[in-house]
């Protein structure tokens, strides 16, 4: 090798080290760490939709009282309707079996409103609670003189003795929201945790190569001596 290689190998390295010794440095004053959650944080409503939102009709359904729902029902509907198999019409039509049915169906009452007849629904679970919690809320032009009932269980018990009388629909799901909320943010964490080790690998890995250049450097300078 002539001097004059050596002498051009000499300032590449040269350089070299000076550019790995400024950034050295430069990550002294300037903190690069990355930060502990990647991306802007956007605060999400809650999803339950506030306190007055009540339980679910899948949960009420699942503890409701069939027997406390007949009792109910013979005194808030048992004026107009009849529940027993094959019983006569009243002010109302007899409501055995209704759950599950269409609307105005039943052809022993001849006294449907219009408005329910074309309504054209069916009796399920989320359209009767409706109905028995408002019925002008859900058919504006009914004739059942019936202002509502507000108790979300006393509701449900009226719900689940009527599925009792021949319908036996299957109960709705009850609803688990806050489980599910907590699984995601348990992911989220692990997975933050996981980069952060992530980004000190790395850094380790950059010390270990300007380590290893340097060496070289020092061999090299043996050598050109
Ligand atoms: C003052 C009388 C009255 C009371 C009280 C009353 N209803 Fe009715 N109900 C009616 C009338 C009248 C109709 C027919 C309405 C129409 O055609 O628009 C009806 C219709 C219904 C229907 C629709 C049936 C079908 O075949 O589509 C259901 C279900 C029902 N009532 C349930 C109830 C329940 C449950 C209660 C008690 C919580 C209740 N009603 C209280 C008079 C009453």
């Amino acid at each position: 090798m002539d001097d004059r290689f050596n002498t051009a190998a000499g300032w590449v390295l040269f350089s070299g080290i000076i550019a790995l010794g400024l950034s050295i440095i430069s990550g002294m004053f300037f903190d690069t760490h990355r930060p502990e959650a990647m991306g802007y944080p956007i605060e999400v409503a809650d999803a339950e939709g506030g306190a007055d939102a009540g339980p679910d009709l899948g949960t009420l359904l699942a503890s409701a009282d069939v027997a406390a729902g007949e009792s109910e029902a013979a005194g808030r509907c048992g004026t107009c309707h009849t529940f027993n198999q094959g019983g006569a019409a009243g002010t109302g039509p007899n409501l055995y079996g209704v759950l599950g049915k269409g609307f105005a169906s039943n052809p022993g009452f001849a006294n449907y409103s219009g408005d329910l007849k074309g309504a054209g629904g069916t009796w399920d679970w989320e359209t009767m609670n409706r109905w028995i919690l408002n019925p002008k809320g859900l058919v504006p032009g009914t004739t059942m003189g019936f202002a509502g009932l507000k108790n979300d269980q006393a509701r449900a018990n009226i719900l689940a003795y009527l599925n009792s009388l021949g319908s036996n629909l299957p109960l709705p799901e009850p609803v688990v929201a806050e489980e599910a909320d907590e699984g995601d943010a348990a992911e989220g964490e692990e997975a933050t945790e996981g980069e952060a080790e992530a980004t000190e690998g790395e850094a380790e890995a950059a010390d270990g190569e300007a380590d290893a250049s340097e060496e070289t450097a020092e061999a090299e300078e043996a050598a050109a001596e």
